[in-house]
């Protein structure tokens, strides 16, 4: 009897062990038709009007986004979006942080060495905007040396770079491109004509117009990394929905239009040349770095100053006995501190200029004007304060002294206070010198080619982002480091106790 105790033990354990075992391989492999759908991160950059762009309610809509959700139903997979601008997708695609990315973009061999693309998708082309009052402006010819906006890393941006003399304006995002036209800072925008005419439709633009021959002939495809596993369910998901009727449907309700025919390939001449090292391709952008290292500096240079003197007079101000003179002073310092610069530099920049018009007043500010007005009303808002705190900083019994040798109150400060508050104040004010060196890099955001952008530029053609921005980062620090090192080296030099030294040992030489 006692035996059957531990064999029927044995029994219920085994028991237990071969159910969790089936329990176990059915959930590993299930033989129901539950299996997970597959999910993919598209990148998207939904200010692309017709193609991409942000609905009513803030919800992801237009032609593309219709189009890839029609395909991931057609081929059974699932789609995360994930918003990215669009001269940082391919180097995301490259990276494989993402598995496609949908963005009206046309398929070239250039993009085709670093990513591979779906069965096209799309018509499109390229076709120039100018104002409408404009007569002189016909054909792309007639673009020669004038003033052109585009937005960064996009086939327009590509063709304005081969027109002879023409002076490109590039821009993070198509609608900040039309604005600078709407705005009259440029002659003409290279863009995707779909896109233009949409935005012309919808916000009743008749401020300009668009010149009707198209440039080129492009087709839109769906970017994948290379060799992506994904690539073959997005063609066959495309195929489905371009023979079942989908693909015309969603072509009538964004174009109004019947569908034309796709091919099924876009081949281009082979062409032959070679993946670049690392140091050729920095070697190569060197030229371009550099002169964007002299846009940095003329411009941290400049906004510095004019901060400087503006950073001064309302540091001053803010301890003045006049209330009034006061509370701006510091409504001031709060507004400009208390605003991200880059917003600051969007009003600036586009802003204003659509401000006055809307006042029927034809006001436009140049981006070296912007990108400088923007930059020391900035900085001059936290001079203000290390000059107001230099200041307090003097014992009150030196300005008693000064007056009591007779000294008035602007003297006092000239040559009692500012002095010593000076040299208090010249670490602050180096700090203050490398956070402006760094931030003229987001003036790049209205196109200034600066260190940043000149990088930007750079990998939207050559998609190579790390050594780029490797290199970029490089440069900076080469910049802080040596801009810290003078400031030490200033405060050094004013410090009176090495002062005085040096001068003993001069007499001492003697
Ligand atoms: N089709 C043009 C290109 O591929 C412009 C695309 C811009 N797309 C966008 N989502 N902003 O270069």
């Amino acid at each position: 009897m006692h035996r059957l105790i531990p064999s029927r033990r044995l029994r219920r354990s085994l028991m237990f062990c071969l159910s969790s075992l089936l329990i176990l391989c059915l959930s590993v492999f299930p033989t129901s038709p539950t299996k997970a759908k597959t999910t993919l991160n598209v990148a998207i950059e939904p200010t692309f009007p017709p193609f991409e762009l942000l609905g009513k309610n803030g919800e992801l809509d237009g032609f593309d986004v219709d189009l890839f959700k029609a395909i991931a139903k057609a081929a059974d997979f699932d789609l995360k979006f994930q918003t990215m601008q669009f001269d940082g997708m391919i180097p995301a695609l490259q990276a494989k942080t993402v598995d496609a990315a949908i963005a009206a973009m046309t398929i070239t061999a250039e993009r085709q060495k670093v990513v591979d693309f779906s069965r096209p998708y799309f018509k499109s082309g390229l076709a120039i905007a100018i104002p409408a009052n404009n007569k002189n402006i016909t054909s792309l010819a007639s673009l020669e040396n004038k003033s052109i906006a585009v937005q960064i890393g996009t086939t327009g941006a590509a063709e304005a770079a081969k027109i002879p003399g023409a002076k490109i304006r590039t821009f993070d995002a198509a609608p900040l491109v039309l604005q600078e036209l709407l705005n009259g800072n440029v002659d003409a925008a290279l863009n995707d004509a779909a896109v233009t005419l949409y935005a012309i439709k919808q916000n009743n633009l008749d401020k300009i117009k668009i010149i009707d021959q198209l440039l080129t002939e492009e087709y839109y495809g769906i970017p994948t990394p290379k060799n992506s596993p994904s690539l073959d369910a997005i063609n066959k998901g495309l195929t489905v929905i371009l023979s079942d009727g989908t693909y015309d449907r969603l072509y009538q309700k964004w174009f109004n239009a019947k569908a034309p025919q796709l091919p099924e390939t876009v081949n281009f001449a082979k062409s032959n040349s070679s993946v670049n090292s690392t140091s050729s391709i920095i070697f190569k952008a060197m030229p371009n770095l550099l002169q964007g290292v002299l846009v940095t500096l003329y411009l941290t240079a400049f906004s510095v100053i004019l901060g400087m003197i503006g950073g001064s007079l309302i540091g001053i101000a803010r301890l003045s006995r006049i209330p009034l003179l006061r509370w701006a002073t510091r409504a001031y310092i709060d507004f400009f501190r208390g605003t991200p610069l880059l917003v600051q530099i969007f009003m600036i920049y586009f802003g204003l200029p659509a401000l006055m018009q809307g006042f029927g007043i034809n006001f436009n500010l140049g981006r070296l004007a912007a990108s400088v007005i923007a930059l020391s009303l900035n900085s001059a808002a936290y001079i203000a304060e290390i000059v107001r705190a230099g200041i307090q900083s003097i014992e009150t019994g030196q300005a008693e002294a000064a007056q009591s040798l007779g000294l008035g109150t602007v003297e006092t400060m000239r040559y009692v206070i500012f002095p010593q508050a000076l040299r208090r104040m010249l670490p602050p004010l180096g700090n203050e010198f490398i956070t402006l060196l760094k931030d003229t890099s987001l003036v790049a955001v209205i196109g200034f080619e600066e260190l940043f952008q000149q990088g930007r530029l750079i990998v939207a053609n050559n998609y190579r982002a790390f050594e780029i921005y490797a290199a970029v980062a490089l440069i900076y620090l080469v910049l802080t480091v040596l801009s810290s090192r003078i400031f030490s080296w200033l405060e050094r030099w004013m410090n009176p106790v090495n002062k005085s030294r040096e001068a003993d040992l001069e007499i001492d030489s003697k």
